[in-house]
This record gives structure tokens, C-alpha cells and sequence, in this order.
């Protein structure tokens, strides 16, 4: 009854105040048609609502934003082409199959699937340093855990340390010998999956270290497709390998096996205590800070 009052009224006003002199008047005639022909579509349409963009809180300053929003669409670059190494390849790859193991191929290509391509509703990053964790030494960042399931917060220090994904195999930097967040995209990586929305509780911390990674492949291939580490070290060094150093890469030296050291900064062997949880206030029955200063909540 509304509908068809509202309709005439509609055409009424098309035709009585369309002029053919006036470009104007004639642009409104066509919005009125459109008007009726699909009166309330867009409300359903199923990707209504859909975000696209990345999530980045609003205590971002102008230049954190601006380095997230490049490093994070780095994240996206770096999973996109892992994904790709895998579609082209399959488990014929070296690389897959060496962080990999015998897996299926279907479970990796998802998680990374989902930060190429998954709803950037959800999760959030932030910039402000709500929880006080920012003021520890070291620390580049670290998920909300209890506190806001959702949000992950960037500490000032990433800004200034975590490498471009351009600089891939420069800077020394080499698979084996390096951190997984040297690059701030395998570091973002790492932080989006752990954001319940991509990581959905199930990519997660099963092994740690390179070698360690290696051995997951082999042991548990299982755990190894949706172990955080394995897919950023099949990540990185799929691109180095395809993109940055067509047919070379940077894997660098192999790990001596088991608990040996990489160098540190002192050239003296320190003991290897990464895997063992520092307690750092309260929050350690949930959070366990890693040697180089990624936080890690349970
Ligand atoms: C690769 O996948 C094929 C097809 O599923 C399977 O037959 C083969 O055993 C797999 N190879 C390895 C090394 O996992
Ligand atoms: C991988 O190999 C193990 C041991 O040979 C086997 O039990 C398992 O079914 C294999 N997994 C796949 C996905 O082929
Ligand atoms: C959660 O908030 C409390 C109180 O501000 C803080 O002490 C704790 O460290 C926070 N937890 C995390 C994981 O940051
Ligand atoms: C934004 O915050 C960073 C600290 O993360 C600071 O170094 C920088 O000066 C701030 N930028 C502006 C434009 O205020
Ligand atoms: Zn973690």
C-alpha cells in the first residue's frame, strides 16, 4: 500500500520534473527508476557488511598506521604466495614437504587462505599500550589473550626493528639462522594467528625452533600444518626461494641438531632457554615470553 503510493509519487516526480535541458534533472530520473526496480536488494545481498580493510585501532598515529597497513598487506604477500607454492606444487615441493611432511596440502592452503582472503572483521590491532606490557624490554607486541580475545597490540620497538618484506635475504638474514620475525610479515603472521577469527585456537605453538619444526614434519605432520612456526618458516622461505632469489633463496647453514645454540650477539655459547616460560607478571599462568621477545598467551 506505502510501496505503490510511494511508487507513483516516484514517477510522478520523475516525469514531471525531468527536462531534457538540464543534465541534472536527468541523472535524478535515473536514480528514481533504479529506486523501483530493486527497492530493498542491497540489504540482502550475502557480502553486505563484509570488511575488507585491515582492522587498525584508532590510538594508531599517523605513522604506526601507515606501517601497520604496508606490513600487514606484506603479511597478506607473504601467504599469498605460500598458498600459491602450494597450489602450483602440491607435496611435490621440497620446501612442503620438508615443513610439511606427508600432510595434505588442503589444511595449509586454507590457514594461509584466510589471511589472504578471510573477513578482516573480527580482530583488531592496536597501538595504545592497554595492558602495560609495551614499557618490558624487548617486546615488539603481544596478543590481548584474556583480556580482549581479539585485539592484538604493536609495541613501539616493532616499528623500528622488524625488516620490509623487500629486504628478503638481505640484512644477513637467513631461514635457518634467523628469527621468524625478522620480517614484520612473518611477525604479523604470527600475531594474526593467533586472533581466534584466522587462527580459530587450532594453529598454534606445537614447535618452536627451526630443527624443531623439521622434526614436527616428520613425527607429526598433523600438528606441523597448524604449527604458527611451520607456516611462517614454509612462508618465508617459499618466497625467498621463488621471489626474492628466483631458484637460490637464503636458507643458510643448517641447524646443528638438538639443543646447540644459534651464536649469540657475544660470539659466547649461551644455554638455550627459549622453550622454557619466563615469568613475567601475572599474566604467566597464560603467557609465556620467548627469548627474543615475543609474547605468547595460552
Ligand atoms: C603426495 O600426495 C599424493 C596424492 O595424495 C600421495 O599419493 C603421495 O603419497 C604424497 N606424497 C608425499 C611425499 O606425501
Ligand atoms: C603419512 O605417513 C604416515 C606414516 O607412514 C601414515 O601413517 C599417514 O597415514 C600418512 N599421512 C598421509 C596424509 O598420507
Ligand atoms: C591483562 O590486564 C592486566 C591488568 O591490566 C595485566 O596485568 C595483564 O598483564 C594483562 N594480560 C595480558 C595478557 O596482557
Ligand atoms: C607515532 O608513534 C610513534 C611511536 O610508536 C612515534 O615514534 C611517532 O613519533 C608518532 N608519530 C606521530 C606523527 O606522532
Ligand atoms: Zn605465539
Amino acid at each position: 500500500m506505502a510501496k505503490s503510493s510511494l511508487l507513483s509519487l516516484l514517477l510522478f516526480g520523475a516525469t514531471s520534473f525531468a527536462s531534457p535541458a538540464s543534465p541534472l534533472t536527468k541523472r535524478e530520473t535515473v536514480t528514481v527508476t533504479q529506486t523501483i526496480n530493486s527497492p530493498s536488494s542491497t540489504s540482502s545481498i550475502w557480502s553486505t557488511g563484509a570488511k575488507t580493510d585491515f582492522p587498525i585501532h584508532s590510538s594508531c598515529n599517523h605513522t604506526e598506521r601507515a606501517q601497520l597497513e604496508r606490513a600487514l598487506g606484506e603479511a597478506v604477500t607473504l601467504a599469498k604466495h605460500a598458498m600459491e607454492h602450494i597450489l602450483r606444487w602440491r607435496n611435490s615441493s621440497e620446501i612442503y614437504q620438508k615443513y610439511f611432511g606427508n600432510a595434505s596440502t588442503g589444511e595449509p592452503i586454507g590457514w594461509f587462505e584466510k589471511v589472504v582472503a578471510g573477513d578482516r572483521g573480527g580482530y583488531l590491532f592496536r597501538c595504545d599500550n592497554p595492558d602495560g606490557n609495551c614499557a618490558q624490554e624487548g617486546w615488539g607486541g603481544h596478543w590481548r589473550g584474556s583480556n580482549a580475545t581479539d585485539e592484538t597490540v604493536i609495541c613501539p620497538l616493532s616499528y623500528s626493528t622488524r625488516k620490509p618484506l623487500e629486504a628478503m635475504c638481505g640484512y644477513g638474514y637467513t631461514v635457518t639462522g634467523s628469527n621468524t620475525n625478522f620480517y614484520f610479515a612473518s611477525d604479523l603472521l604470527h600475531r594474526l594467528y593467533h586472533m581466534p577469527a584466522i587462527g580459530e585456537g587450532t594453529v598454534e605453538h606445537y614447535a618452536g625452533e627451526y630443527d624443531e619444526c623439521l622434526e614436527l614434519a616428520e613425527t607429526h605432520p598433523e600438528e606441523a600444518v597448524r604449527n604458527s612456526d611451520s607456516l611462517q618458516y614454509f612462508a618465508l622461505e617459499a618466497y625467498a626461494y621463488d621471489i626474492a632469489l628466483p631458484g637460490e633463496g637464503c636458507v643458510g647453514k643448517p641447524v646443528v641438531p638438538s639443543s646447540t645454540p644459534v651464536a649469540s650477539q657475544t660470539g659466547v655459547p649461551t644455554p638455550t632457554v627459549t622453550q622454557a616460560p619466563s615469568v613475567t607478571s601475572e599474566a604467566a599462568k597464560e603467557c609465556h615470553t620467548h627469548s627474543d621477545g615475543t609474547e605468547h598467551c595460552l
